[in-house]
């Protein structure tokens, strides 16, 4: 007996305001509220099929089959939910970096929940796409929809969930990322920010200022003012990295090159052209800017970096899928 075999693609989404610790690992609570833009220029393809001949799930990325405990834990919570006992097999593409920074974890797991759970029979509406792709990975709460994205910590499995701030973003709103080094980190996402939780003496205060940079944000992203929107979303970024250093063993995934990103975009500030960075866990730096600014931008960037480092994206959709096969 085989399932429908489901396809399903989700973007990745660059915070703005970071998730930076867990008060509940094993279900993913966040400790505070972030928000994200989900991008059109990255994202994950995946496909679902269960098949009652497998004696366990069978998962491929990039052609590479793998024994991934990440997927297998998250497939067991599908099939609690959806009361079957069925392996499967389960075929990803990422046209994002793995592991690198980029939010493959977000594309990756909206992705799975939803071509996983449409494959168990499931029609989960998308608060329950949110909680389920949660259970993945935190940031892919938040990939289930498009546009500006916020994940509402809750403090529980069923209050915990992403809802759309503005799902269709009429602001030509860009990002610009500069793929310095496509290679795995050596710190997950996981087990940077559960450092980070467990010692950096500055978490407390990480928490309420990020939950005051949200509402200031949220207002900022209403009025369409680009500066507020940058200059907040540039420094909710520097903080997280701050209390990477702050923690016990310290670390951190700035680069010598992330640094000459950063000073070439204080540079361009400085030229009067407005643009702001933000950096997740991971060396490859993010510009936000205004479209009109795009070009000028690239073109600094591309004297400095090779032009295929540098690559433009705007606001993406939400997860959908995108094939159904029936068995
Ligand atoms: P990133 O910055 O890319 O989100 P993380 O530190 O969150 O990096 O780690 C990414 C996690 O997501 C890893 O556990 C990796 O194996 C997993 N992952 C990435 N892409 C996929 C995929 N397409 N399907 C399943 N798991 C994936
Ligand atoms: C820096 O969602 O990858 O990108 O929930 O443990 O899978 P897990 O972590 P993950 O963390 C993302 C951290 C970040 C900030 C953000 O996306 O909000
Ligand atoms: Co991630």
């Amino acid at each position: 007996m085989k399932s429908p075999k489901i396809t399903a693609r989700a973007h990745t989404n660059i915070a703005l305001i970071k998730y930076w610790g867990k008060k509940n690992q094993e279900l993913i609570i966040p400790m505070n509220n972030s928000l994200s833009l989900t991008l059109d220029h990255f994202y994950t393809d995946t496909t679902v099929q269960f098949d009652s001949t497998l004696t366990e799930d069978i998962f491929t990325l990039d052609g590479k089959t793998y024994h991934d405990e990440k997927v297998s834990h998250f497939m067991d919570i599908v099939r609690d939910l959806a009361n079957i006992s069925t392996f499967a097999k389960i075929d990803s593409t990422n046209h994002v970096p793995t592991m690198a920074g980029l939010a493959s974890s977000a594309s990756a797991y909206a992705a799975l929940a939803l071509a996983a759970s449409q494959a168990a029979g499931l029609n989960l509406d998308r608060k329950d796409l949110s909680r389920l792709a949660r259970r993945g990975s935190g940031s892919a709460s938040r990939s289930i929809y498009g546009g500006f994205v916020e994940w509402q910590a809750g403090t529980n499995d069923l209050d915990s969930y992403a809802v759309p701030f503005e799902e269709d973003v009429d602001w030509d709103l860009q990002m610009i990322a500069i793929v310095l080094d496509p290679n795995e980190k050596k710190i997950s996402s996981r087990a940077g920010m559960q450092t980070v939780v467990a010692t950096s003496p500055y978490y407390p205060a990480w928490v309420e200022s990020t939950t005051a940079d949200l509402t200031k944000i949220k207002t900022a992203i209403q009025a369409r003012d680009f500066t507020t929107v940058g200059e907040i979303a540039e420094s909710n970024a520097m903080k997280m990295h701050a209390l990477n250093m702050s923690a016990t063993p310290h670390f951190s995934y700035i680069e010598p090159d992330s640094i000459k990103v950063m000073d070439a975009v204080a540079e361009l500030r400085a030229q009067g052209i407005p643009c702001y960075y933000t950096m997740d866990a991971g060396p490859n730096v993010k510009i936000i800017c205004q479209k009109q600014d795009t070009q000028k931008i690239s073109d600094y960037l591309t004297n400095l970096f090779a032009p295929e480092k540098v690559l433009v994206s705007a606001a993406g959709p939400g997860a959908k899928i995108i094939a159904r096969c029936e068995a």
